[in-house]
């Protein structure tokens, strides 16, 4: 079975999809949301599981396909976009809110390569092929700092044979947190696997890393970054 638009709470109770919904829109918010959101929508209702090409998603004109779990607000995504004009970013967000300040960056930017799934990233991640996707970031994931939560965490067993599954080989999947336990959990997590490999570990950001806002609020409440990247080994 695969889950459309209609069906996100019954979706929503499959998936214990945790965390902020997003409240409803108004005014302006609510215009921008409802007139952008078949423009920039990265996947089609009953899209069958794996079915979801590049070329579907932005036609013939992009030579990669990278995915953001969890954008926030859509800093980080629509720099990317904006930095790599020859790359089709796709990015998966579950709070409206959010959803509706990201539609307002593309549009400021006018950058013509992001398509959002308003949902669960993981079911975006069913709809890709295997091998589809080049570069893959999860960017502060929520911390679930709680133990009694960890089972929460967008890192998982299973979310990382997703990302497994969908990432090319030798495709980079970045991960950050201002959270020590999180980037423990995510070291110990891929350190017992055997199709991603350890490319870095490290308090320097990448060279091409414009920040997000959640590192803002980080930052300026004196945590520390973390960054890691793992390459899916070869098939
Ligand atoms: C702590 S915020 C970080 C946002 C952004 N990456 C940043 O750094 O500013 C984590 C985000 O992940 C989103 N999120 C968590 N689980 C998700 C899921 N399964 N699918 C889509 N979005 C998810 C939350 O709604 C939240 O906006």
């Amino acid at each position: 079975m695969f889950f459309t638009v209609s069906d996100e709470v019954s979706n929503d109770v499959r998936r214990n999809l945790y965390g902020r919904r997003g409240s409803r829109l108004r005014g302006g918010k609510r215009i921008t949301f409802d007139s952008r959101r078949d423009r920039y929508a990265a996947l089609p209702e009953d899209t069958p599981p794996g079915s979801l090409t590049r070329a579907a998603i932005f036609g013939e004109d992009m030579r990669a396909l990278w995915l953001e779990v969890g954008f926030g607000a859509g800093e980080h995504l629509v720099a990317q976009a904006r930095a790599n004009p020859g790359v089709g970013l796709i990015g998966c967000e579950h709070y409206l809110d959010a959803v509706a300040s990201c539609f307002s960056k593309i549009e400021a930017d006018a950058v013509p390569n992001v398509r959002v799934h308003h949902g669960d990233a993981r079911d975006l991640m069913d709809a890709l092929p295997e091998g589809s996707v080049e570069r893959a970031f999860l960017l502060y994931p929520d911390p679930w700092p709680k133990a009694r939560h960890h089972k929460r965490r967008f890192i998982s067993d299973e979310n990382l044979d997703a990302f497994a599954r969908l990432l090319a080989d030798g495709a980079h999947l970045r991960v950050a947190s201002d959270t020590p336990d999180y980037i423990e959990w995510t070291r110990e997590h891929l350190a017992r696997r055997t199709d991603f490999t350890l490319v870095s570990d490290t308090g320097e950001a990448w060279a091409d890393w414009p920040g997000t806002r959640y590192e803002a609020k980080a930052l300026r409440e004196d945590r520390v970054p973390h960054y890691l990247t793992y390459a899916r080994a070869p098939r």
